[in-house]
């Protein structure tokens, strides 16, 4: 097991079960860094840079805030199930780099469909980095609300066991600049 300052590897190392696809798979709570590390690694890797969030709005024809307010969360969660589907089923969606929307990892069958898609690393930040990232933001539904630096709290400290639980390598990110975080994740991914 490789150790970097602040990060580990679960027991049941999962670590190289991905041979086939060998996807990079982003995964962490809102403003966690997943677009821009995503883009950085694309290049780093020189690998196609694939955001799920982004192909669920080309495909619906809109926003994902507008999808939320038309259709309901439900609605959403059911498109992100069907995009990693597709993926798994898809030649293109190998060797990617895939960046997913912060609640991908919630649904269980979710969990399921990326341990085949990839090698899944956990950007793990903290409420206070996230509401530094993500005050005044209105593009993201579930933080709408009276108060979203608690709202940011409350669903983190709900989410972190179960990004914990899908991620194949978690990588801490508090006090790193993001250049040392891509630097990480490719150094992982090619040192195979
Ligand atoms: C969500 C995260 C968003 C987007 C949607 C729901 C979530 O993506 O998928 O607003 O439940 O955490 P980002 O993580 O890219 O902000």
């Amino acid at each position: 097991m490789k150790n970097f300052a602040g990060s580990w590897e679960p027991e049941n190392d999962r670590k190289y079960r991905d041979e086939k696809l060998k996807n990079v798979i982003l995964i962490g709570f809102m403003g966690s860094g997943k677009s821009s590390v995503g883009y950085r690694l694309s290049y780093a890797l020189k690998r196609s840079l694939c955001d799920t969030d982004s192909l669920i709005e080309r495909r619906e024809g809109r926003k994902i805030s507008k999808i939320f307010e038309e259709e309901g969360e439900q609605y959403f969660r059911d498109l992100e199930t069907a995009t990693l589907k597709r993926m798994l089923e898809k030649k293109e969606y190998k060797r990617c780099i895939l960046s997913l929307g912060g609640g991908t990892p919630l649904r269980e069958e979710n969990r399921k469909l990326l341990k085949q898609l990839g090698t899944v690393f956990y950007l793990r930040v903290t409420p206070e980095m996230v509401w530094e990232r993500l005050k005044g933001d209105t593009t993201r539904p579930l933080l709408q609300t009276e108060d979203p630096r608690r709202t940011i709290r409350e669903l983190l400290e709900k989410r972190d066991p179960i990004y914990m639980d899908a991620a194949d390598i978690v990588v801490d990110c508090s006090g790193k600049e993001q250049d040392e975080i891509v630097e990480f994740i490719r150094k992982k991914t090619v040192e195979k």
